[in-house]
C-alpha cells in the first residue's frame, strides 16, 4: 500500500513550514527533494568510507570502488541494460547528450545528414544538436506536437527519411508534460537505420525505464531529479555503440596506455569517465534509485496518475487559468498562464503561501515560444506529492487573483 503520507516523512526538507505554511513543494520537475536514506549514505561515506577509487591498493580505497562500481549495477538494473559497461556515469542529462554529440555525433555523421528531434526538447536536447549540425554541415529537423502538446505520428514519420541519422527526443516533456512514445519512435527510426537518444530526465521520475524493450541507443537522466544528489547523471549507450565512440574529455582513468608518442584509451565506461568521477554522488544516486525500487515504479506511477487528475480537474476549475500541454498522455508537470498575472509576481506571491512552483521557460523556450509565450508558470509532481498539495496551489492562485 502506497502510503504517501508516511513517505513523506523520509524527506526531511517536506518536513518544514515555508514562510510559516505548509509545505507544497511542487517543482520537483526542476530537481527532486532528498530521502534521508540517501544523506545519511553519502555522509557515511565521507565518515568512514572515503578515499579516491580506482587508484588505491588500500582498505578504503578498495571499499570506495567497489561501492562506486556496484552503484553502477544498480543503476544497469534500474535502467535494465543488458551489461553494466554500459552505464556511464556523468555530471547529469546535459554531459551525456554534450558527450553523444562530441563523440559519436563528431565521428559518425556527415554533412547532408540528419537529426530529428521535437519541437519540445530541453534546450540541453536540442542546442547541442544545433552546434553539431553547423560544425559538420547537417540538418536539424523538428517534428510539431498537437495543440494540446500530444505527439502525432504523421508529423514525425513525414520528416523521417534516409537522411536521418539520428533521432533525439524526450520520453516526457518538462512543459507540456506529454509522453511520446519512444519505443514505436525507436522501431521506426531503426527501420531507416538511424539511431535513438532518449531525454529520460523527466520520464524516470515518474516510470519504470526498460532500454532493452525501448531499444534505445542512447539514453540520459540527472540524479538529481531522481530523489538523488546534484552533479550526477547517467548515459546510457549499447556497448557496441560505445565502444565504437572515441573518448570525450581525456585525462586520468580513461587510458589503457600513455606515452609522448601515443595514447590508447580503456574500454567503456572508463573511456568516458575522465578524471576522478563525482563517485560519492554516483553512490548516492545508486541509493536513490533502490529507494524508488523499494517504492515500487508502478506504484509511484499510479499514485502519480491519480493525482495528476486531480490536478488537471483542480486547475482547470480556476477561471482565467489557461493550462498548456492538456494531451490525455500526460505526466504529472503542469504549465500554465493566468490572465493578468505575470508568471514571476504569481510564484512570489505562491511562496508566500508556502507553494514552490517553478516560472520561465524551463530551458525549452521555443516550445513556450509556440504557444505564444515567453514565460510560464509551472507545478511538478514527484512521488510524495499530495492532494494537500495540489489545494495548497490552488488556493494560492485564488488569492494572487484577488490582488490583480
Ligand atoms: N530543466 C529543468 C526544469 O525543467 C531544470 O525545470
Amino acid at each position: 500500500m502506497y502510503d504517501v503520507y508516511e513517505i513523506r516523512k523520509d524527506f526531511p526538507v517536506l518536513n518544514q513550514l515555508i514562510n510559516g505554511k505548509y509545505n507544497a513543494y511542487l517543482d520537483t520537475g526542476a530537481s527532486a527533494q532528498k530521502p534521508q536514506i540517501v544523506l545519511d549514505c553519502m555522509r557515511r561515506i565521507y565518515e568512514s568510507e572515503y578515499a579516491n577509487v580506482h587508484r588505491g591498493a588500500y582498505h578504503l580505497s578498495e571499499l570506495i570502488t567497489a561501492d562506486y562500481e556496484k552503484a553502477r549495477l544498480q543503476v544497469q538494473n534500474f535502467v535494465n541494460a543488458k551489461d553494466a559497461r554500459e552505464i556511464v556515469f556523468t555530471r547529469n542529462a546535459t554531459e551525456g547528450v554534450n558527450l553523444v554529440a562530441a563523440t559519436w555525433g563528431r565521428k559518425f555523421l556527415q554533412a547532408g545528414d540528419e537529426i530529428l528531434i521535437s519541437e519540445a526538447e530541453h534546450h540541453a536536447n536540442l542546442v547541442p544538436w544545433q552546434m553539431l549540425c553547423e560544425e559538420k554541415g547537417c540538418r536539424l529537423k523538428i517534428f510539431k506536437l498537437a495543440e494540446n502538446g500530444a505527439f502525432v505520428w504523421e508529423n514525425f514519420a513525414t520528416l523521417l527519411s534516409d537522411k536521418t541519422k539520428l533521432v533525439a527526443v524526450t520520453a516526457m516533456s518538462n512543459v507540456l508534460g506529454s509522453l511520446l512514445p519512444v519505443k514505436k519512435i525507436a522501431q521506426a527510426a531503426h527501420e531507416i537505420g538511424a539511431k535513438v537518444l532518449v531525454d529520460a530526465c523527466q520520464f524516470a521520475v515518474h516510470h519504470k525505464i526498460d532500454v532493452q524493450d525501448l531499444d534505445c541507443d542512447f539514453l540520459v537522466f540527472s540524479g538529481h531529479k531522481v530523489y538523488g544528489p546534484t552533479g550526477i547523471g547517467v548515459l546510457f549507450g549499447k556497448l557496441d555503440i560505445l565502444e565504437a565512440m572515441p573518448p570525450y574529455q581525456c585525462g586520468g582513468d580513461m587510458v589503457a596506455n600513455v606515452t609522448f608518442g601515443k595514447t590508447t584509451f580503456d574500454e567503456p565506461p572508463a573511456r568516458f569517465e575522465a578524471g576522478t568521477p563525482a563517485f560519492v554522488q554516483a553512490i548516492g544516486l545508486a541509493k536513490a534509485l533502490e529507494y524508488m525500487q523499494k517504492l515500487g515504479l508502478e506504484n509511484i506511477t499510479s499514485h502519480e496518475k491519480e493525482l495528476t487528475a486531480y490536478a488537471l480537474e483542480a486547475l482547470g476549475s480556476i477561471k482565467g487559468l489557461k493550462q498548456v500541454g492538456t494531451a490525455p498522455d500526460k505526466g504529472g508537470v503542469f504549465a500554465f498562464n493566468v490572465d493578468g498575472i505575470h508568471p514571476q509576481d504569481l510564484c512570489f506571491i505562491l511562496d508566500k503561501e508556502g507553494v514552490s512552483i517553478r516560472t520561465g521557460h524551463f530551458c525549452a523556450q521555443p516550445i513556450v515560444n509556440r504557444f505564444g509565450y515567453e514565460s510560464l508558470a509551472r507545478a511538478s509532481l514527484g512521488l510524495y506529492s499530495t492532494k494537500e498539495d495540489i489545494d495548497a496551489l490552488v488556493k494560492a492562485i485564488r488569492k494572487a487573483q484577488t490582488f490583480f
